[in-house]
């Protein structure tokens, strides 16, 4: 049932052109021009007089939701708030009629994320979920959804829910960008063109699969580990760095890069691995400083960077080159060996990847 790999999380990570792929049938029309989602068609009025959007969800959802609230601001000009359902929840919030809520949840089950869409409808909010698991209590309590079409995420670690989730959340924010006119025509069409070849491009970066694992041998033993990116590729940062934590117990904390400064750079030392994403659309000047502060503090610098890239290599002690895309719709890619780096050390620290200490597949209690 593993389909010839060692561990579902590895089969699972290998699943993602397809995934994506079915994710996006039937909705993604790149030729036509068009984006159609029956969730959003429905309730398009809903989605343009929303005031803002409040996207509520735990985990790797939530990355995937930090991820879609740089392409909702970007795409749609829509004002984006990125709540822990857990905080969100308890804390009093301010929800209204003119918010739209989206819940983003694999299982569908999170007790967290399931309470705050209660509070949400309660409060008079239109709520609409990205879930996989058909028929699940999320996307029964929803008003209106649209689901990913990831298949059953056995392993543990999320892996091709959190990109089918991008997957999603970008067509949503295409469409709603359509609608109102943010976007110029030429650029539309392009990112539509583009998310369709994404699948083919997930699968060139899965070639990485080789790099990564040379690399997690370097890096098996370390106690800790920086993950740094700016933009889009923040969360991809802060999703790496779970990544790590949760299946090889390595102690690992994400940043937007520009932060170090203002305290991680402490931390670095010459036996501090730094994966750095760093491809060349996005703040690559940036992002080369941030490296360039890294290196004179003798940290072990690993980045992720574009095919051909010169600059960073001659920086970073190690390269994994991933294949080109615009910025924005970059996180599909640059996850890509990160989820395949932390697989590799886990598997070589001998850890139980599929069923990690601790950690449920459903997190049904709060
Ligand atoms: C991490 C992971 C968890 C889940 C979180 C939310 O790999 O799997 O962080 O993302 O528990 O779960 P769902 O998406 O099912 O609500």
């Amino acid at each position: 049932e593993k389909g010839g790999y060692d561990h579902f999380m590895l089969k699972e990570i290998y699943e993602q052109p397809s995934v994506i792929k079915d994710t996006y049938r039937g909705r993604l029309h790149a030729n036509e021009g068009l984006i159609q989602m029956a969730g959003v068609e429905d309730n398009l009025e809903k989605f343009l007089n929303a005031e803002r959007i409040i996207i509520v969800a735990c985990g790797t959802s939530w990355h995937a939701g930090l991820v879609a609230e740089y392409v909702f601001e970007e795409f749609a000009r829509i004002p984006v708030e990125v709540e822990y359902a857990s905080e969100f929840r308890y804390r009093n919030p301010i929800i209204n009629s003119k918010d739209i809520v989206i819940a983003i949840s694999q299982s569908g089950e999170t007790a967290d994320t399931m309470a705050a869409i209660k509070l949400a409808k309660e409060n008079g909010a239109f709520v609409f979920g990205v879930c996989n698991v058909v028929g699940s209590s999320i996307s029964r309590e929803t008003h209106a959804g649209a689901y990913t079409h990831a298949g059953p995420e056995i392993g543990v670690a999320s892996t091709k829910a959190f990109t089918t989730q991008i997957t999603v959340l970008t067509m949503i924010a295409l469409r709603l960008a359509k609608a109102k006119g943010t976007l110029s025509n030429s650029v539309f069409h392009s990112y539509l063109q583009e998310l369709e070849i994404i699948p083919d491009k997930v699968k060139e970066a899965l070639e990485t699969n080789d790099r990564a694992k040379e690399i997690a041998a370097v890096f098996k033993d370390a106690p800790n580990c920086l993950y740094l990116g700016r933009g889009y590729n923040f969360p991809v940062a802060l999703e790496g760095a779970l990544k790590l934590k949760e299946i090889s117990y390595i102690h690992a904390e994400g940043y937007p890069a520009a932060e170090m400064k203002h305290g991680p750079i402490a931390l670095i030392d010459e036996h501090m691995p730094v994966v750095v994403i760093a491809p060349k659309q996005g703040h690559y000047d940036k992002i080369v400083s941030n490296i360039q502060e890294i290196k004179s503090r003798s940290g072990k610098i690993i980045a992720v960077v574009t095919k051909g890239d010169t600059q960073v290599r001659e920086l970073a002690d190690y390269v994994i080159e991933i294949p080109e895309t615009s910025d924005a719709l970059s996180p599909l890619i640059t996850t890509i060996p990160l989820q395949l780096l932390s697989y590799h050390i886990a598997v070589m620290r001998g850890c139980n990847v599929d069923q990690p200490r601790n950690l449920a597949k459903s997190v049904t209690v709060e």
